[in-house]
């Protein structure tokens, strides 16, 4: 008779303890400990094996020396997908396992149906959500029918591994890793122990059949059913998939690469029929207009290695209530109060007495300090409701005392503001180490504080 144990496993780290905590002592989160049912004695490490390995040899895994190793320089699977294959570090790894996260309906299924219906390969789709004639319908609104691609609705994983042998694809995906369940597990299909194991067998499954697997994971806002931080260390890559409900750009990006770098990012718009590479991010972001309108700058950041030229606006408005609001869409809250400090203490704008709403266009969260400038120049047009002239842009971090600080690759951001048009770029004074101003088709104006910008801007 099998043994039953309960144990209580953290949803967020996977931490388990025997008893009930209200906070994790692993991961310190509080509320996340969720009692789970593990069967003892009928999941032997053999067994589990068995489950998708035919012969039961035991591989001979010497050690081996490490200039004998030959590195065999495995061909990545290159996609039609520009922005996928720039996100995984150029291609597919074989064997490797790829996690892409996101929140219920941003588009993971699309995208990875989409990759499934186009990619010149053998693919198997496993849905664990949809039927097969759900998978049908949105495969319909999806053009570019060409590739080789099987679907399977299935969601035991024995099975799931004898139908990846008898199909022999090169890439599987796997919709969602939530809606698997092993045979040796007790515990319910998205339960912790249930994701981590099935997880763990896929890893190990594409490690020895070199066939390459995407799952998809579904992270909800505290990203607490079954924490990407549960499945992070497991998987070889992690992908999250993000974007505004309401707008259509939908942001791919690197969390975790062991294969490449992580500071890459894809863009897409989501169309009707499916979501589509968008190679030229910078003419999508900046909104056409034929009026200038104050509270609007435009910020030449950089997302992963691409410069893109974004725009934020503001609206700054006398406070109605004793206490006035500050409200923030694609840009860290924290981040605004402390640009609104230092303008109020080191520039003198009175700030404190009005609403301020900030927004960045298209919905697209941006982490580049660079934009600093560009919000603190929106902020200041809006204040004193003077526009500024569409063909300025602007790269620049705020420091607290109001200088205007140094950013990376400059080089790239005034490249981009020069190809799209721009007349003039504002930089900090500090960036112009090594730069030559004749070699660009913009002129460069370079400032030290914030006070400068209201003489250069305003003035
Ligand atoms: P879906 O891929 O189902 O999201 P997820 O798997 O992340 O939960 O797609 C969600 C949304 O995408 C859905 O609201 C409909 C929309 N969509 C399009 O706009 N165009 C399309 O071609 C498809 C297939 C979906
Ligand atoms: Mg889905």
């Amino acid at each position: 008779m099998a043994k039953v144990k309960k144990v209580f496993v953290c949803t967020n780290c996977g931490a388990t303890s025997p008893k009930w905590e209200g906070k994790c002592s692993s991961c310190g989160e509080w509320n996340t400990l969720q009692e789970e049912v593990l069967v003892k004695g009928s999941s032997s490490k053999q067994e589990k094996r068995k489950t998708w390995t035919s012969n039961d040899e035991v591989q001979l895994n010497k050690p081996v020396a490490l200039p004998d190793i030959i590195a065999g320089d495995t061909p990545r699977l290159a996609l039609p997908d520009q922005e996928l294959n720039r996100v995984l570090g150029g291609g597919v790894v074989p064997g490797s396992l790829v996690l892409v996260g996101g929140q219920p309906g941003i588009g993971k299924s699309t995208l990875l149906l989409q990759t499934a219906m186009q990619a010149q390969a053998k693919v198997l789709y496993i849905s664990g959500e949809e039927s097969k004639e759900q998978i049908k319908m949105r495969a319909d609104r999806i053009d570019n029918h060409q590739s080789e691609c099987y679907i399977l609705t299935e969601t035991n994983t024995a099975k799931i591994f004898k139908h990846i042998q008898n199909v022999a694809p090169d890439i599987v995906i796997v919709d969602s890793i939530q809606t698997l369940s092993s045979p040796h597990i007790d515990s319910m299909p998205g339960s912790v122990s249930q994701v981590r194991d099935c997880a763990g067998e896929l890893q190990r499954f594409a490690k020895e059949t070199h066939i390459s697997i995407f799952i998809i994971g579904h992270i909800n806002k505290e990203g607490s059913i079954a924490g990407p931080k549960l499945l992070e260390h497991i998987v070889d890559a992690v992908l999250q998939f993000e974007g505004d409900q309401h707008y259509t750009y939908r942001i791919l990006r690197t969390i975790k690469n062991r294969f490449g770098s992580t500071d890459e990012m894809g863009i897409y718009e989501m169309q009707a029929n499916g979501l589509r590479e968008v190679a030229n991010p910078s003419e999508l972001l900046l909104s056409q207009k034929d009026e200038d309108l104050s509270g609007s700058g435009i910020a030449a950041t950089i997302e992963g290695m691409r410069p893109i030229l974004i725009e934020t606006q503001a609206l700054v408005s006398t406070a109605v209530y004793g206490t006035p609001q500050r409200s923030a869409t694609g840009f860290d809250l924290r981040r605004l109060s402390m640009l609104l400090a230092v303008l109020e203490k080191r520039g003198g704008f009175p700030f404190a007495q009005n609403d301020v709403f900030l927004n960045i266009a298209g919905g697209i969260r941006v982490d580049d300090p660079a934009i600093d400038l560009a919000i603190v120049s929106a902020l200041i047009s809006s204040l004193e409701d003077v526009s500024i002239p569409n063909n300025i842009c602007f790269a620049g971090e705020v420091g607290l005392s109001g200088e205007i600080r140094a950013v990376n690759r400059v080089e790239r951001r005034i490249q981009e503001a020069a190809r799209l048009g721009f007349d003039q770029i504002f930089i900090s004074k500090y960036n112009t180490k090594g730069l030559d101003p004749d070699r660009y088709d913009i002129k460069i104006v370079t400032l030290g504080k914030i006070d400068e910008l209201y003489k250069l801007l305003f003035e």
